[in-house]
């Protein structure tokens, strides 16, 4: 694993930017693997910030993302369709057409989970970018997911419950349940990149870096992964 230690969350978008902005410059077709949360937003203003004003070319990139809450509807403010929109298509020159998330709102989420399993078959991603949970969770695979899980619905831990409630008015609108891709299939990116910020994520990164490889901590899979990239900032590296 490659582990790039920046000074501050600043940098770190910078950083985690040139990577992505490297990869669509490179294949105008790249498909983007895209995470949701709060730690990516400092990238996402940066990948606008540069197609303003350097005019870098989003039109046939495709944007898969990891998950998205059971029963919000892609309309619905706080489902993860709205908040990609709102944080970063609506800034690029993105075709909407182009990108894919879980339908939070499909009545049937067995076949929901099958519908993305085979869309993800169909659009093998250059980069897959992932946060990463306080517990060491990444997408919604909460510790003990199988390493062999694909797209499945989950229980979400009640720490994330916790965790995800300020992006919500109460903790008791977050829903309880979302779609998740599954660990097998965010290994089966060509690149992975996984950007942790601040204290409450040191011991998540150190789980993921130096820990045991084990399904209590999901993203110590990550380390079976042949190019994988962690950027973290000072705070988030504290305990390496
Ligand atoms: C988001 C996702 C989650 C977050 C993680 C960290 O799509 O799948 O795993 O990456 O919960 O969230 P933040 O960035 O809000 O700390």
């Amino acid at each position: 694993m490659r582990i790039i230690i920046t000074k501050d969350y600043d940098e770190l978008s910078k950083k985690a930017a040139e990577i992505i902005i490297g990869i669509v410059k490179n294949k105008p077709t790249a498909v983007l693997g895209l995470a949701t949360g709060t730690t990516p937003l400092g990238l996402y203003g940066e990948l606008k910030a540069d197609r303003d004003k350097n005019g870098t070319d989003y039109s046939k990139v495709r944007a898969v993302n990891l998950d998205e809450y059971a029963g919000l509807g892609a309309d619905n403010k706080n489902s993860y369709a709205h908040f990609m929109r709102e944080n970063l298509f609506n800034g690029l020159n993105i075709d909407l057409k182009n990108t894919y998330i879980e339908n939070g709102a499909a009545a049937d989420g067995a076949a929901e989970c099958k519908r993305y399993d085979a869309l993800l078959e169909s659009l093998p991603r250059d980069i897959q970018l992932l946060g990463i949970g306080s517990n060491g969770h990444i997408a919604f695979n909460e510790p003990g997911t199988p390493f062999g899980a694909t797209t499945h619905t989950v229980e979400l831990a009640a720490s994330t419950v916790k965790d995800n409630s300020r992006l919500f008015d109460s903790i008791d609108d977050v829903p309880r349940k979302a779609y998740t891709m599954g660990l097998k299939s965010i290994m089966q990116s060509r690149s992975i990149l996984v950007l942790a910020t601040g204290a409450n994520k040191a011991e998540a990164v150190k789980n993921l870096v130096n820990g045991k490889i084990t399904e209590d901590v999901p993203a110590s899979v990550l380390q079976l992964h042949p190019d994988c990239t962690l950027i973290c900032d000072s705070a988030a590296a504290a305990l390496l």
